[in-house]
């Protein structure tokens, strides 16, 4: 059986002002108008032939309300909701759901997902798990989902395929993993030509990633065995033991395990996928007219190019006039006018407010 395993930690600043410390944006209908969680939960029940099983949800304190709310809205029954009394990155989540689910059924799989993700096709993504699951009985390898690159990005992982994709999208043997390179490596991994980026979504069998931490990150294994074993549930809600987790080291899961394992496999994932780490992302998503204009909510737009325009309270009237490789989005509390160049930089934004207090 297949575990969705809903990642559902993070505090997003790229997209400011839309997504808060407190509202951050796998909460948000960035794109049409059910939020990334509630359209990650949905791709997470799997298909009608082959259903998956109540998702495990990996989030903190102050959002646990927000998800359960949300699922609910949607039909979505959440399984046990693990809380982590402080965000400790992706590996100690990653760990904890497997040790988790190590106790239900020593045979699961897990599908680790990101909840802030956008993949608009359910059927070519089921299809990939069904890939992956083929790699993990055949091999017992950890499976990753790979991107075809179409620049350096330097905030991802690239995965180095050990041979070419066929066509039947079957997972392919990885040559090796290499987390977050520097601009020059990532330039030249894209002109390489065989590597794909990783996409942050990975299917496990438990057995096999608990085996992996052993023997990648073995110091992670007694402080986050000891936060599960002690964890207290309340409502609903397990939350894991506070005072074993101070003792957990923050790290992803990229670092601890991906770039040290060697029994790792690419499902090559060609039907779209984006991590909308920035206003421009969202513009690509929201279907841009052909002067690339694309908008949200109640605005008009006249000579506009390449703008992205989003009216996020109902009864404000947002007008764009001659506007060109802009970004603005309008809230009750805060407006933002950017240059579309700049949408890298709106963290920087968000830290210049701060300071500000
Ligand atoms: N529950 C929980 N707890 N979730 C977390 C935590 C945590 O402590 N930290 C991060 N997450 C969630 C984030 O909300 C996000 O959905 C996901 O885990 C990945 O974390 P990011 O912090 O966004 O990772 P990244 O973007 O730097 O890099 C990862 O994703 C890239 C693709 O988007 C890596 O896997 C890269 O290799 C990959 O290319
Ligand atoms: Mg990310």
């Amino acid at each position: 059986t297949i575990y969705p395993v809903i990642l559902c930690g993070g505090s997003g600043t790229r997209l400011w002002p839309l997504s808060r410390k407190s509202y951050p944006k796998q909460f948000v209908p960035l794109v049409g108008s059910s939020s990334l969680l509630q359209n990650c939960a949905d791709r997470m029940r799997g298909s009608k032939d082959a259903p998956y099983a109540k998702p495990l949800i990996l989030t903190n304190e102050s959002f646990r309300f927000i998800v359960t709310e949300q699922l609910t809205a949607i039909g979505v029954d959440p399984g046990p909701i693990l809380i982590e009394p402080e965000g400790r990155n992706t590996a100690p989540a990653v760990l904890a759901a497997a040790l988790y689910l190590s106790k239900v059924d020593p045979d699961a799989l897990m599908l680790v997902a990101p909840s802030d993700h956008v993949v608009p096709d359910k059927s070519a993504f089921h299809a990939a798990v069904s890939q992956g699951v083929t790699a993990i009985e055949r091999d017992r390898h950890l499976v990753t989902f790979g991107i075809t690159p179409d620049r350096p990005e330097t905030g991802y992982g690239y995965l180095k395929l050990s041979a070419a994709p066929d066509a039947t999208g079957a997972a392919v043997a990885l040559d090796h993993f290499v987390e977050k390179p520097d601009l020059d490596r990532a330039k030249a991994m894209i002109s390489d030509g065989s590597y794909l980026w990783n996409s942050g979504i990975f299917l496990f069998a438990v057995r096999d990633i608990i085996a992996a931490f052993q023997d990648h990150a073995p110091n992670l294994l007694p402080p986050v065995q000891t936060a599960v074993e002690d964890a207290k549930a309340d409502l609903g809600f397990l939350r894991l033991d506070a005072l074993a987790w101070e003792k957990v080291e923050d790290i992803s899961i990229d670092y601890a395990v991906m770039e040290r394992a060697k029994n790792l496999s690419v499902v090559p994932y060609a039907a779209g996928w984006s991590d909308v780490g920035s206003w421009s992302a969202v513009q690509e998503l929201s279907s841009p007219d052909e002067n690339g204009v694309a908008t949200t909510g109640e605005v008009t737009t006249i000579d506009c190019n390449n703008v992205l325009i989003r009216s996020e309270s109902a009864s404000q009237e947002v007008v764009a006039m001659g506007l060109e490789n802009m970004i603005a989005v309008a809230m009750p509390d805060a407006v933002l006018v950017a240059s579309m160049d700049k949408a890298q930089d709106v963290k920087q934004a968000v830290a210049a407010l701060k300071a500000k207090g």
